[in-house]
């Protein structure tokens, strides 16, 4: 049996950049959809780690503002293998305690496909073992945009003055503001970029490249890097002596 992990040692909020489906599909001479498939195995794979290692939040990258430049039948297939994935992996998460959640700009997706994420959600909206946010429609520049569209609504309708907007003002209207602060930031695939993911929220966030493509990504790559994670350390500006005396 192995031993619990330290909690301190695990991240509280884990997000992922899924990235190299398209790679691992071209290795097997196969289609890119074909690497989109494969990809929710690993989806799996680190839920069930994230369960296990008692992470409480997990946000995956899946389709982000600027995956609408990809080909036509790319994105087709894409939007397909989500809904094919809310009909068959929902109520497995949902045994499992997990709260399930879509972010991003969703008003940019069918009605059918959106009625589904709202039933998931809707579905699943009491569970709190593990928070799974999927990114989709998401980039990180559109949230700091819609943050500060609320911040200006609301001075607008004189709620606010506009010198009371500060940092953390703000960070209340981010999306996640709700979850654990960002911990670990993962991109697999091998390139050393976020990709207009989670700017905001990753000020601070470790992060954690391998070269694994997605489909590969299974719960030892997920094990690895926390352990990357708990030899970090998080000096927030300060010193490592400042740090080691603080704790
Ligand atoms: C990530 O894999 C999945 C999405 C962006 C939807 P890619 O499709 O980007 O795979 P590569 O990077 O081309 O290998
Ligand atoms: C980022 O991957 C988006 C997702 C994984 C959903 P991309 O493959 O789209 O990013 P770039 O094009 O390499 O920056
Ligand atoms: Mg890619």
């Amino acid at each position: 049996m192995t031993a619990k992990p330290d909690p301190a040692l695990v991240p509280r909020h884990v997000a992922i950049v899924m990235d190299g489906n398209g790679r691992w599909a071209k290795a097997r001479h196969r289609p890119r959809s074909f690497g989109h498939n494969a990809g929710r195995k690993a989806v799996r794979e680190v839920v069930e780690a994230c369960l296990r290692e008692g992470v409480q939040a997990l946000t995956l990258f899946a389709f982000s503002s600027e995956n609408w430049q990809r080909p036509a039948d790319e994105v087709g297939a894409l939007m397909r293998l989500f809904v094919r994935a809310l009909d068959k992996e929902v109520d497995e998460l949902h045994g499992h305690g997990v709260r399930l959640r879509f972010v991003g700009d969703l008003t940019a997706f069918d009605a059918p496909l959106r009625q589904r994420m709202q039933t998931a959600m809707a579905r699943t909206a009491g569970n709190d073992r593990l928070h799974v946010s999927v990114a989709v429609n998401y980039g990180g520049r559109w949230d700091i945009v819609q943050a500060c569209r609320q911040a200006a609504a609301a001075v607008a309708c004189g709620q606010l003055r506009a010198e009371q907007i500060d940092e953390a003002l703000l960070a209340q209207w981010m999306t996640l503001a709700e979850l654990p602060p960002l911990d670990l930031f993962i991109r697999t695939g091998g390139e050393c970029r976020m990709s207009n993911f989670l700017l905001w929220q990753a000020a601070y966030a470790e992060l954690y490249f391998t070269d694994t493509l997605w489909p590969d990504f299974d719960q030892a790559c997920l094990r690895r890097a926390i352990e990357d994670y708990a030899r970090r350390e998080r000096r927030y500006g300060r010193t490592g002596e400042q740090v080691a005396t603080a704790s």
